[in-house]
């Protein structure tokens, strides 16, 4: 079992995501990935749904980071899906990338779901707690050394689909 979804959120810089925010995330995102992430898997369990929440970092009015998280379930299992996460380059090292994963850890401990699911770098996301899930498994082709979980409810397994 893991305590870990029940960290406090970071209270000061991170902020609800709303529609006005819409073009400034997809420009930040489109700068920290590029046009070629609408062929990720990690795209495929985001397409046609609707974030659960969404959570940026606004300076002047700029959104220059930004997190979401999307309903899935694993096997039986209510989760949700981190991602994608950005932080503009000249602002990042400053800790905004971990006060984003806070709040969405902070949002999914208070949701009705065991845990959050992502597709990212371990030696980045390990040290807020996440795992290897070695049983998820996602649609599409995808690093499984990528695949990292962070739950109540541990291990986790079963196909990844859109709630
Ligand atoms: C990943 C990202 C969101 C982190 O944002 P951030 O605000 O810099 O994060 P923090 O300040 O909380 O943490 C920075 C630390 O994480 C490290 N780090 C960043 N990305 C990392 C990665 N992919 N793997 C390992 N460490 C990483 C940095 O080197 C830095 O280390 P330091 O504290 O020893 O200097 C940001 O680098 C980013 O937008 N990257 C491009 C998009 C991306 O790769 N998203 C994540 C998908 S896996």
């Amino acid at each position: 079992m893991s305590h870990a979804l029940l960290q406090p959120a970071a209270q000061s810089r991170i902020e609800a995501e709303t529609p006005a925010d819409a073009d400034g995330v997809e420009a930040l995102v489109m700068a920290a990935f590029g046009p070629g992430r609408f062929a990720k898997t990690a795209e495929r369990l985001r397409e046609g749904s609707r974030p659960a929440a969404g959570f940026v970092v606004r300076e002047q009015g700029r959104v220059i980071g930004s997190v979401r998280l999307w309903p899935i379930t694993v096997g039986e299992t209510p989760a949700l899906f981190l991602g994608p996460i950005a932080v503009e380059a000249g602002s990042r090292r400053d800790g905004l990338g971990a006060d984003l994963v806070a709040a969405c850890l902070a949002y999914a401990a208070d949701a009705e779901i065991e845990g959050v699911l992502l597709v990212g770098d371990c030696p980045y996301f390990e040290r807020f707690g996440f795992k290897l899930a070695a049983n998820a498994v996602p649609p599409g082709p995808v690093d499984r050394r990528r695949v990292l979980w962070l739950g109540k409810a541990e291990p986790v397994a079963g196909p990844v689909r859109r709630a």
